[in-house]
């Protein structure tokens, strides 16, 4: 089938390349003259695993094509997707304003009748946004032109979204038209052999079943960090507890760690997005703002150890001028994402006490220059023990897999003070104070009040 597609961003460019794959032929179009330009070289503009060779093998074949002409794009196929951001707007709800312009260009290009597909994530209301946009310019145009918007939210997690969008969970399909929904199933039938995952409803249910997903997985988090908080208080240890609670299979043991705050493109915004949606249709939703505050809060955790140890309370100034390592500035691990990660806020924190710090993280130190540029307070090293190199003290804000079995002697011998802050839990209290370390990490009560 031919497909095209609108902002090759994390889920266009991945969710086109493995369409590209299944054998369709599709057009991806960006605004980015640059990023296209990139692509057509090879280049791949984001970090994901298995994105590369996908891309590469699929436009060598020409099964892909990268353009900034969106009237090609239209021309191309039946199978209209808009992949474009939805970022927050200045009061918090989700920006309409690229999912219309591709609208727009649609309407003003279409010379045959085309299905429009949502791929980005919008607030419930945006596909008959999206329709009468459309109506409005076709009518002036050629009303006899027909189409329908079908609500499809991607659902792939960065770190493992080729994988994600090859094997995916389900598909919702949102749409009132069968016709649609056929050409949908078409589409998907080779992502849909071992078992039906395709969910087919009304455009407004899959729209909030989007929202309701996030922001499900963004409460699991926070709920588990207010734990890890009260853990903390009462003296106990929030890794025994997650593990007696996981067992339960009503609960799981997955997305209940705790750490310091969750982060990325996705989580921050859409909570927010519904928030602003509920609040204009007067409807408080109190858990869903419960959810954001703790995350606000928790992505301070870090600096509260930081400042606990090294008195600050006591003197503002302790810590300008010390070097903290840092290992990890991606929200999490095995992406180049910093977009709302907790490490950012470490960073401002760090730099607004006079503090300096040296940064290694495997995938998002270029994009960690490109938000901050050149900065005496900020160097960025080349492997995660040259960052250790005479620092005062390490934080560790990502799990990424190379942290786990660090060589804590090293780290030891390297370090001024013998003192790790560890925003992920990636390690055993007992085994790091049998090595002499301080060993501060989120929700262990013992090991953190031992230290006060
Ligand atoms: N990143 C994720 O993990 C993820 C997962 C699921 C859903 N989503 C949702 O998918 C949508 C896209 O997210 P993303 O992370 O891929 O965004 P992104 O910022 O990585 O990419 C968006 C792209 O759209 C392009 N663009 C903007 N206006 C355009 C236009 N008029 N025509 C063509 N291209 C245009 C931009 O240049 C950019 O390349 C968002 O709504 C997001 O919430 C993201």
């Amino acid at each position: 089938m031919k497909v095209t597609f609108y902002g090759i961003g994390y889920v266009g460019l991945v969710q086109a390349a493995v369409l590209a794959d299944a054998g369709h032929d599709v057009c991806c179009v960006d605004v980015d003259q640059e990023k296209i330009d990139k692509l057509k070289e090879g280049v791949i503009p984001i970090y994901e695993p298995g994105l590369t060779a996908l891309v590469q093998e699929n436009y060598n074949q020409g099964r892909l094509i990268f353009t900034t002409d969106a009237k090609q794009g239209v021309e191309f196929a039946d199978l209209q997707f808009i992949a474009v951001g939805t970022p927050p707007d200045e009061d918090g709800s989700a920006d309409l304003k690229y999912v219309l312009k591709v609208a727009e260009t649609i309407a003003s290009h279409m010379t045959s009748n085309k299905i429009i597909i949502n791929k980005s994530t919008v607030p419930v209301g945006t596909a008959d946004k999206v329709t009468s946009h459309i109506t409005s310019r076709l009518e002036a145009r050629d009303p006899r032109l027909s189409f329908s918007v079908v609500s499809n939210p991607e659902f792939l997690k960065e770190g493992s979204a080729v994988a994600d969008c090859q094997k995916p969970d389900r598909i919702i399909i949102g749409t009132e038209s069968s016709e649609a929904e056929e050409v949908m199933r078409e589409l998907y039938a080779p992502f849909n052999r071992n078992r039906e995952k395709i969910i087919v409803m009304d455009v407004r249910s899959a729209e909030l079943t989007k929202y309701a997903a996030n922001c499900m997985l963004a409460t699991k988090i926070s709920f588990m960090n207010e734990m890890a908080n009260v853990a903390e208080q009462v003296g106990a240890d929030i890794e025994a507890v997650r593990h007696g609670i996981g067992s339960d299979p009503r609960i799981g043991y997955q997305f209940i760690y705790p750490g310091c705050g969750y982060g990325g493109s996705c989580f921050p915004k859409d909570v927010q997005a519904l928030i602003r949606t509920t609040d204009s249709l007067g409807y408080e939703s109190q858990i869903l703002k419960a959810v954001e505050s703790v995350n606000y809060r928790q992505k301070n955790k870090l600096f509260e150890y930081i400042s606990k140890h090294y008195q600050l309370d006591k003197n503002p100034q302790a810590i300008a001028g010390k070097t903290f390592a840092l290992w990890g500035l991606s929200f999490k691990p095995n992406t180049d994402d910093m977009r709302e990660a907790p490490s950012r806020v470490l960073l401002e924190l760090l730099w607004k006490a006079g503090a300096k710090v040296q940064a290694f993280d495997p995938e998002a130190m270029e994009e960690t220059q490109r938000i901050y540029g050149n900065r005496v307070d900020l160097t960025l090293m080349g492997t995660k023990e040259a960052a250790l190199a005479n620092a005062d003290a390490l934080v560790i804000c990502t799990e990424w897999k190379n942290f786990r079995a660090p060589d804590f002697e090293n780290i030891k011998s390297e370090l001024a003070e013998p003192v790790l802050f560890d925003g992920r839990n990636m390690f055993e209290p007992k085994i790091l104070e049998e090595k002499g370390i301080q060993y501060f990490s989120i929700g262990r009560g013992l090991s953190v009040k031992g230290k006060e």
